[in-house]
């Protein structure tokens, strides 16, 4: 990996198995960013220490999670894949960052507020620092641009609100990142609820599509998807429903919303329906196989795992270093 290249750092939480949303809003887009980048991707356990996990259900999760990065092609080769928890910087620095951070600016998430609004028996405080240990996440590599989708945004604003603060404080310590929101797939709605976000944790099954739905499964939740009143293919705001199963459709076969208005003109719902099932099916059909290969081929995934910890706790270790040098911690002696 080059050091002259700008730096790239993304994540997911490791809670069961991923959506659609999560597949086209961040990971497919994250596959060729090497070319441009130098990439950090974190397995990010400790944030999904803030709901409530069950310990060998979680630790498979998070398994799966690091494979599914791998099988939807980020070579971990090209890219330092990691588990956030091997990397004791991440902590320490949240907890640095935690005392710069106003209880203010932390009331006024609305991820926050709707995660504690779900979980109302564990609303604990790590689900209110929760964008602290995020941003400490991120100004560990001084990366400067963040891929995620829409939800992710009020977090990067309150990143680089707290750089800045420090920076202002200490000098240029940390790069202020930007968060790069893909036009397409940057907010994939439910397919029950097109007004509402695709997320693993909805109650109703045919909601969502997880990446490791078996091809059957995934046309029969696209044929059940709701549509809209009318029966023309358009992408509008009148139209949430289509026009969500349009932007899938048009992120797994690249073409523009115009192409595909064109390619169902004069055809039903129920047929535009099938094809979207069906292309997403196609998409998804390569990463389960290579998924599945992964998972048996557990050497490989370990070494993988080993190279890249050690690579991030290196490039981790130093700012953490030079934070701890700044606010005036005493240097361990060596
Ligand atoms: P998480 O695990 O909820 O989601 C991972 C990524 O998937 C995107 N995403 C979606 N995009 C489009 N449509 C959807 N329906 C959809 N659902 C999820 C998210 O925007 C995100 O990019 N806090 C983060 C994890 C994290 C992180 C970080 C991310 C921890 N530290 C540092 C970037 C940098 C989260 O919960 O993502």
């Amino acid at each position: 990996m080059e050091e002259n290249k700008k730096v790239l750092y993304s994540g997911m939480q490791a809670t069961g198995t991923l959506t659609l949303g999560n597949y086209l809003g961040a990971l497919k887009n994250w596959v060729k960013m090497h070319e441009e980048f130098t990439c950090f991707y974190g397995v990010m356990d400790l944030h999904s220490l803030t709901v409530r996990q069950e310990p060998a259900q979680f630790r498979k999760n998070a398994r799966a999670l690091y494979a599914l990065y791998v099988a939807a092609g980020l070579d971990p080769e090209k890219n330092c894949i990691y588990y956030q928890s091997h990397v004791a910087a991440h902590a320490q620095l949240g907890w640095v960052l935690d005392c710069f951070t106003y209880m203010g600016e932390l009331n006024r998430m609305t991820q926050f507020k709707d995660k504690a609004s779900k979980h109302a028996d564990n609303i604990n405080a790590g689900l209110y620092t929760y964008p602290v240990l995020m941003a400490a996440d991120i100004l560990l590599y001084q990366a400067n641009v963040v891929p995620v989708g829409v939800d992710q945004k009020q977090h990067l604003e309150i990143t680089r609100d707290i750089a800045e603060r420090f920076n202002n404080l200490y000098g240029e310590v940390f790069t202020i990142p930007e968060a790069y929101i893909s036009e397409n797939g940057a907010k994939i709605m439910s397919l029950a609820d097109p007004t509402k976000k695709m997320s693993k944790s909805d109650e109703n099954k045919n909601a969502t599509i997880l990446l490791l739905d078996d091809r059957d499964t995934i046309i029969r939740k696209f044929k059940r998807a709701v549509t809209d009143s009318g029966s023309e293919v358009r992408f509008s705001e009148d139209k949430p429903g289509i026009s969500n199963l349009m932007s899938i459709y048009g992120c797994v076969t690249g073409k523009t919303m115009e192409e595909i208005e064109r390619e169902f003109d004069g055809k039903g719902y129920g047929e535009f329906k099938l094809a979207v099932g069906e292309a997403v099916a196609d998409e998804l059909t390569p990463l389960q196989k290579r998924y599945d290969e992964l998972m048996k081929d557990k050497s490989y995934i370990d070494q993988c795992i080993k190279t890249n910890d050690e690579r991030a706790a290196y490039v981790a270790g130093k700012t953490l270093r030079k934070v701890h040098k700044k606010i005036g911690l005493t240097e361990l002696i060596r």
